[in-house]
C-alpha cells in the first residue's frame, strides 16, 4: 500500500517490563522499517522506559502512554502526568479509549482537555470516538460521534489539528471478535472527516480505526483509502502475530 498508514498497538493492562522487553527483542528482530509505515506501541506506564530503550535507533517507532492527567502534577492520587511520560521518552498518548471512557466514566470534555494539554506539551495524541451497540442499533452513531468530536472542536486550535490523530473504534466491536465492515468504518471516517473540515480544520486529518482488527480483516480494511491505518489490542500482544499483521497492507 502506497499511502501513509500508522500501525498502533494498544497492549491495555498486558505486558509488564520484562514481558515488554522480551517483546520487543522478538519484534525488532523480525521486522525493519518499511516506507511510509508508522508503529506506535502503548505499553501500559510502567513499561515505557523498557520500551523505550529497546526501540532505540528505530525511527519507524513512537511510543506512547495509554493515559495521562491534564495537568502537569499535583495531588491527583494514581494518575500520571505529560511531564512524566515524556521524560520516559513518549512522543504519543491515546486519549479516551472506550475502556477508559466507559470503564472509568472519562467524558467528553476531558477527552478535550487531554488532548490539548498534550499538544500543548508537543506531543501527538491519538483521540478515540466511537459509539456502543445500543447506540448503533437505537441509530444514534452519528449522532454519538458528533457529540464526542463537539468538545475537541471547540477546544483544540485549528492550527493545533495537524498534530492529532483520531481513531475510530465501535465500542461493540472492541475486544468481541465483531470487526465493523470496511464499509462501516469508511462511512464513518467520511462523517468526521466531514465534521472536522466544515468546522474550518485544513487539511485532511489521518484516522485509524480499531476494534477486532487481526491478519485476516487487515488487508480489506486498509484496502479502504478513508482508513489511515489500524489501533489493535488482542492481534498486537504476540510479537510475531503483530510483526506478521504489520507487514501486511
Ligand atoms: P481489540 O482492541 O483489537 O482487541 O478489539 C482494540 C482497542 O481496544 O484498541
Amino acid at each position: 500500500m502506497s499511502r501513509a498508514l500508522i500501525y498502533a498497538a494498544n497492549w491495555k493492562m498486558h505486558h509488564a517490563p520484562g514481558a515488554a522487553r522480551a517483546f520487543m527483542e522478538r519484534f525488532l528482530a523480525v521486522t525493519a522499517p518499511a516506507p511510509g509505515r508508522s508503529l506506535w506501541f502503548f505499553p501500559p506506564a510502567i513499561s515505557l522506559g523498557s520500551v523505550v530503550a529497546a526501540a532505540a535507533g528505530r525511527p519507524d517507532i513512537s511510543i506512547g502512554a495509554q493515559n495521562v492527567h491534564w495537568e502537569p502534577k499535583g495531588a491527583f492520587t494514581g494518575e500520571i502526568s505529560i511531564p512524566m511520560v515524556q521524560e520516559a521518552g513518549a512522543r504519543v498518548v491515546l486519549i479516551g479509549h472506550s475502556e477508559r471512557r466507559h470503564l472509568f466514566g472519562e467524558t467528553d470534555e476531558q477527552v478535550a482537555r487531554k488532548s490539548v494539554a498534550v499538544l500543548k506539551a508537543g506531543l501527538q495524541p491519538l483521540a478515540c470516538l466511537g459509539e456502543t451497540l445500543a447506540e448503533r442499533e437505537g441509530g444514534r452513531t452519528e449522532h454519538v460521534i458528533l457529540r464526542q468530536l463537539e468538545p475537541l472542536l471547540d477546544k483544540v486550535p485549528p492550527a493545533d489539528w495537524e498534530r492529532l490523530v483520531l481513531a475510530y473504534e465501535p465500542v461493540w466491536a472492541i475486544g468481541t471478535g465483531r470487526n465493523a465492515t470496511p464499509d462501516d468504518a469508511a462511512q464513518v471516517h467520511e462523517l468526521i472527516r466531514f465534521t472536522v473540515s466544515r468546522r474550518g480544520v485544513p487539511g485532511r486529518i489521518p484516522i485509524l480505526y480499531g476494534g477486532s482488527v487481526n491478519t485476516g480483516n487487515v488487508l480489506a480494511l486498509l484496502a479502504r483509502p478513508e482508513l489511515d491505518g489500524v489501533l489493535v489490542g488482542g492481534a498486537s500482544l504476540d510479537a510475531d502475530g503483530w510483526a506478521e499483521l504489520v507487514g501486511l497492507g
